[in-house]
């Protein structure tokens, strides 16, 4: 009855698929299922073969699919992932044939006595049916198929999303290519890009052409997306909905003139989730023109898969005028918490977030800066004339991470001294909340020295959405076994690619309010476009105007932003937390009209997150 009640519920998702396999599921289900009941109603040799039968007529193509491949469907002779749903009929298979084998063996003679029979079989009964409906609601949540994003597929006035690419034109060309490969970096597997993680740093002037190519050497397909940059949609590098991932041994040219100066990153957007912890992500650095302002200009990605044991020493001299850029790339943080920098030694100025300029930034003293993972924060500082200084996390000790990491000293001399009680913990009564720390926490809603912001300024707006952001225990694709138990993100009750795209016309100017109904953080992140901060639960921003990507939304709290739609294509907003992204949190903002070719699904094997 468990198997049938899984194969039941895989036959929508194959009737779609495959007709045939549809129709099989559903009689092999209900075959299974009248077994079952003719076992207890009227039990005899007859169904008992039979059912052994069928059992391993099952298993036997069940085996074969997830090996050779079927010689017929979808995808001949292609084998097949094993899921969820899969391995939990296949032991049922396994169970009845054995089951059913000792009923044949014992002939028609009645077993033991009730009482015992009961007693065993009243626990088994409850496994059996807890574990058919982990197959049955795995087996619900499949993986897609082959989802078009399109906003529109045909008709007048519809747009390929490929003719949505930088024009040609006379701008300095910077040429960069970046080979996605396997290598072992302190004896662990890393996918790198040439090598290392964090991949070579690229660096191109504001009104640059840059051109890069990737070579995937990977034994997987991967794609490179250009976080936090405005370009045209056709290079933004999201698998399944920009382009077809580039397959191993495949190469892709990306190309697009830099428009705004600032801290950007670059990651793969195919099996984001995956791929990004692995290591393939790197710094883009986009240098204002004019003479340089800065006598040192230097990067530090703060991520997980960088496994160096020291931190950087950078140089700088007594008195220098340092640009400190620091990019969270930290994947494997389930729940979003920020990281807690601080920096040491000297005072400082946030003077950029996300890559955009705050207005007369005040100097800062010892400070934590929650930095959420896709957010970058400038700082900027002059060398003292003794000692160093330094960037530490103060992030209370999880996920198994280093606690109270060094990012990067510069300088010579004395280390600088941590302010007393400067270390928080995370608050008792809300477990993902911080508190203790003698340190005041940087808020951005606050800081900086208010100018006028068009986009901000506005008194109306053409599109206001609301946007709760919500998670439940569930079940969601199931091949991935070891995560089945992860929480289902979603946004106004729905998951990625159930969520409701927000539909805009270029020139519209666009309010969002994102509401966090999770005890979670979340760093919402729009491709294409940055937003105009406006409040923070429902007090504006007193400070700088504040321009991100990536907004970062603490546990329960409301933020109001704003941008415009100056960028035609489909765009993906979603959480950066890349497995609550892969979970489910993840929607569109797509311009009315755009069409694309590409698939989200199995079929053609594009997962952007
Ligand atoms: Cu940094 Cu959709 O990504
Ligand atoms: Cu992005
Ligand atoms: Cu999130």
């Amino acid at each position: 009855m468990g198997a049938a009640a899984i194969h039941f519920s895989v036959a929508p998702e194959h009737l779609q698929v495959y007709l045939p396999f549809g129709i099989l599921f559903i009689l092999v289900g209900g075959v299974q299922a009248a077994l079952a009941v003719a076992t207890v109603v009227r039990p005899g040799r007859k169904v008992y073969v039979a059912a052994v039968l069928l059992a391993v007529g099952c298993l036997a193509v069940w085996a074969v699919s997830r090996t050779a491949g079927l010689p017929i469907g979808p995808a001949p002779g292609r084998p097949e992932a094993m899921e969820v749903p899969d391995l939990v009929t296949a032991v049922f298979e396994v169970l009845s044939i054995v089951f059913y084998g000792v009923l044949l063996a014992r002939g028609r003679r009645p077993g033991r006595s009730g009482r015992r029979w009961l007693a065993g079989s009243i626990p088994m009964a409850l496994v059996v049916t807890a574990v058919t409906s982990a197959g049955v609601s795995a087996g619900m949540n499949p993986l897609p198929y082959a989802i078009n994003m399109s906003s529109s597929a045909t008709g007048p006035g519809v747009t390929p999303l490929a003719m949505l690419t930088q024009p040609s034109g006379q701008e300095p060309v910077r040429s960069y290519t970046l080979t996605a490969r396997v290598v072992r970096l302190h004896g662990a597997e890393a996918w790198t890009y040439n090598g290392t993680v964090p991949g070579p740093e690229l660096r191109a002037m504001v009104g640059d052409r840059l051109r890069v190519t990737l070579v995937n050497d990977l034994p997987a397909s991967t794609s490179i997306h250009w976080h936090g940059l405005r370009l045209p949609n056709a290079d933004d590098g999201v698998a399944g909905l920009t382009q077809q991932a580039v397959p191993p041994g495949g190469t892709y040219t990306y190309e697009f003139v830099v428009r705004d100066p600032g801290t950007y990153w670059y990651h793969s957007h195919q099996d984001t989730e995956n791929q990004v912890p692995r290591g393939l992500y790197g710094a883009l650095v986009v240098e204002p023109a004019g003479a340089p302002v800065y006598d040192r200009d230097y990067t530090v990605i703060v991520g997980d898969s960088n496994t160096e044991a020291d931190a950087p020493r950078l140089s700088a001299e007594p008195g220098e005028l340092v640009r400190l850029r620091i990019i969270s790339a930290i994947a494997e943080d389930m729940n979003g918490t920020p990281e807690l920098l601080a920096l040491l030694g000297a005072p400082y100025r946030v003077v950029a977030l996300d890559g955009h300029d705050l207005n007369e930034p005040q100097e800062l003293g010892p400070e934590l800066l929650p930095v959420g993972t896709g957010q970058r924060y400038d700082l900027a500082f002059r060398m003292p004339v003794a000692g160093q200084v330094s960037l530490r996390d103060l992030r209370p000790q999880s996920g198994g991470r280093l606690p109270q990491r060094l990012w990067a000293t510069l300088g010579e001399g004395g280390a600088p001294e941590l302010p007393a009680g400067a270390l928080p913990r995370f608050d008792r009564s809300s477990p993902l909340q911080y508190a203790g720390s003698s340190l005041p926490t940087f808020d951005l809603t606050t800081y900086g020295t208010p100018a006028p912001d068009p986009v901000a300024d506005r008194a109306a707006f053409d599109v206001s959405r609301d946007l709760r952001i919500s998670n439940q225990l569930g079940f969601r694709y199931g091949s991935q076994i070891p995560k089945v138990w992860e929480f289902i993100h979603m946004f106004n009750g729905r998951s990625f690619p159930d969520t409701e795209p927000i539909i805009v016309r270029e020139g519209q100017y666009v309010r969002l309010q994102l509401v966090n109904a999770t005890d979670e953080y979340h760093p919402i992140h729009l491709h294409g476009h940055y937003f105009s901060v406006l409040s923070k639960n429902g007090r504006r921003i007193s400070g700088s105007p504040v321009h991100l990507d990536s907004v970062l939304i603490g546990p329960h709290e409301t933020w109001d932003v704003a941008f415009l739609a100056d960028n035609p294509g489909l765009w993906m907003l979603h959480c950066h937390v890349l497995i609550h992204a892969a979970y489910g949190l993840s929607t569109m903002v797509s311009y009315q009209g755009i069409s694309t070719p590409y698939t989200i699904g199995t079929r053609d094997g594009n997962f952007p997150e």
